[in-house]
C-alpha cells in the first residue's frame, strides 16, 4: 500500500519500473517540462491529483470523457455489466447493440468490427484496404496520427518519388517502403502523388479535422480533391475520426463534409475513444462489400481476445445514448466556441497574439496571427509561450493538454463557471 502522496514521488517510483514512469510518452510531460500529475479520481469536469489539487480537465483522457468523468448513467451501465461477467471470448446481444447504434449515425459505414484501440483499428483498416484492393501503397499526411503501427511510423522522404524514413526505431525502411507521406491540405502533392503512383495505392488515410497537430481541419478544396482521385484510381478513402468521430459531431466529421461536398462519403472509416465512452474500444467500418474480405468471411485475417468487451460495449453504448439526445451537440458546441472565443479576447486585450478554432466538443489554439494549414506551419513556433503558459494553468488549476500540438476537449459537464474560471486563469497565465 502507497504512502507518497506527492507528484514527484510517485514519479520517482514510477520511473523505477515503467519506463519514463508513464504508459504512453505524452503523459511524461517531456514536451512542456515538469512533474507529471498524477491523478488519483475525477467526477464530472474535473481531476484531482495525488496531492489533492483539483484541475478543470481540458483533456478527458485524451477524447472519449465527451460526458464528464462518472456520469451517472454509464457508471450503472458499466457496474451491471462488470457483475454479469467481464469477458467471455464469445459473442454478446451488447455488441450489436453498439454497432447499430454507431452505424445508425454514420450512414457510409454498413458493418463494423469492433477492437479494443485505435492503433489496432487503424491498423486493421488498412489491412482491409491493402486487402479489398490487392495493391500496397499507402498515403498518410505529415502531422496526422493514427496509432503505432509500424507502417503508419513515418515521416517524408526527400520528394515524392523517394520512401518516407522511419519516425521510431524497431521500424526497418523496408516496413514502411509502401507508405507515402504527403503535406496536408496540399492538392498539388496530392495530385502528383495519384499522377506518379495513382494505379498501386489501395488508401489514402486522413484525419478530417486533424486533432494530432493541435486542431487542423482539411479544407474543402482538399477533400473533395481527395474523394475524386481515390474514387478515380480505385483507392478507397480511409477517414481515421478516432478522435473527431461522435465528438465533433453525432454524425462524426464526415457528416459535417457531407454537407459541404455533394455526396461525399468515406470508404472506411475508423473509429476510438467516444465509441468506447473511456474503455478501451475502437472499430473500423465500411460498406458491406468491402467487410466482406475480413476473416471469417474473406481472407483478410484480423482477430482479438478482448474484441467487443462486455463492460467496454456497456461504456460505449451508454455514452453513446446521451450524446443522441436532442440539443447535446449544440450545446455542447456552444460551450466550447465560448471557451476559444474568450481565449482570442482575453489574449487580445492582453495583446498577445492567439487564434483558436472548434467545432463540436474539440477545440485548439496557437500562439500565432493566423490559423496553420499543416504540421510545418503548427510547429514554426510559439513553443516557449504555450509551455509557460500551460504551465501558468496548471498552476491555476486548468489542465490542458501538454503539448503544444494536441487538440484539447470540452465535456458536457464543464459548466459556464468553468469556462469563466478558465478565462480568468488565462488572462493571469498570459502574462506569465
Ligand atoms: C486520430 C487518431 N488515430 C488513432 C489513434 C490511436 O488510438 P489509440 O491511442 O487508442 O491506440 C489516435 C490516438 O490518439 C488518434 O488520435
Amino acid at each position: 500500500m502507497s504512502t507518497e502522496t506527492t507528484n514527484a514521488a510517485l514519479f520517482e517510483r514510477a520511473q523505477a519500473v515503467i519506463p519514463g514512469g508513464v504508459n504512453s510518452p505524452v503523459r511524461a510531460f517531456r514536451a512542456v517540462g515538469g512533474t507529471p500529475r498524477f491523478i488519483r479520481s475525477a467526477q464530472g469536469a474535473y481531476m484531482v491529483d495525488a496531492e489533492g489539487q483539483r484541475y478543470i480537465d481540458y483533456i478527458g483522457s485524451w477524447g472519449p470523457m465527451i460526458l464528464g468523468h462518472g456520469h451517472p448513467a454509464v457508471l450503472e451501465a458499466v457496474q451491471r455489466a462488470a457483475t454479469e461477467g467481464f469477458s467471455f471470448g464469445a459473442p454478446t446481444e451488447r455488441e450489436i447493440e453498439l454497432v447499430e447504434a454507431i452505424i445508425e449515425q454514420v450512414p457510409s459505414v454498413e458493418q463494423l468490427r469492433l477492437v479494443s484501440s485505435g492503433t489496432e483499428a487503424a491498423m486493421s483498416a488498412i489491412r482491409l484496404a491493402r486487402g479489398a484492393t490487392g495493391r500496397s501503397l499507402l498515403i498518410k499526411f505529415e502531422g496526422c496520427y493514427h496509432g503505432h503501427a509500424d507502417a503508419l511510423l513515418v515521416k517524408a522522404g526527400s520528394g515524392l518519388a523517394t520512401f518516407g524514413h522511419p519516425t521510431s526505431a524497431g521500424v526497418p525502411a523496408e516496413v514502411v517502403q509502401h507508405t507515402m507521406v504527403l503535406e496536408y491540405n496540399n492538392v498539388e502533392q496530392l495530385e502528383e502523388a495519384f499522377a506518379l503512383q495513382g494505379a498501386e495505392i489501395a488508401c489514402v488515410m486522413v484525419e478530417p479535422i486533424a486533432g494530432n497537430m493541435n486542431f487542423v481541419r482539411s479544407s474543402v478544396p482538399f477533400m473533395t480533391r481527395l474523394r475524386e482521385l481515390c474514387t478515380r484510381h480505385g483507392a478507397l478513402l480511409v477517414l481515421d475520426e478516432v478522435m473527431s468521430g461522435f465528438r465533433v459531431a453525432l454524425g462524426s466529421a464526415q457528416s459535417l463534409y457531407a454537407k459541404l461536398i455533394p455526396g461525399f462519403k468515406p470508404d472506411v472509416s475508423v473509429f476510438g475513444k467516444v465509441i468506447g465512452g473511456g474503455m478501451p474500444l475502437a472499430a473500423f467500418g465500411a460498406s458491406r462489400a468491402v467487410m466482406q474480405h475480413l476473416a471469417p468471411l474473406g481472407p483478410v485475417y484480423q482477430a482479438g481476445t478482448l474484441s467487443g468487451n462486455p463492460v467496454a460495449t456497456a461504456c460505449g453504448l451508454a455514452t453513446l445514448r446521451e450524446i443522441a439526445k436532442p440539443g447535446f451537440f449544440d450545446a455542447l458546441a456552444a460551450k466550447t466556441k465560448r471557451l476559444v472565443d474568450g481565449l482570442e479576447t482575453v489574449a487580445r486585450e492582453e495583446g498577445v497574439p492567439l487564434v483558436g478554432d472548434c467545432e463540436g466538443g474539440m477545440f485548439g489554439f496557437f500562439f500565432a496571427e493566423s490559423l496553420p494549414q499543416n504540421y510545418k506551419t503548427v510547429m514554426a513556433g510559439g513553443t516557449e509561450r504555450f509551455n509557460r503558459f500551460f504551465h501558468a494553468m496548471l498552476d491555476r488549476g486548468v489542465y490542458l493538454a501538454p503539448a503544444m500540438y494536441e487538440a484539447g476537449f470540452v465535456s458536457a459537464a464543464h459548466s459556464d463557471a468553468d469556462i469563466d474560471a478558465t478565462l480568468e486563469a488565462a488572462r493571469t497565465a498570459l502574462r506569465a
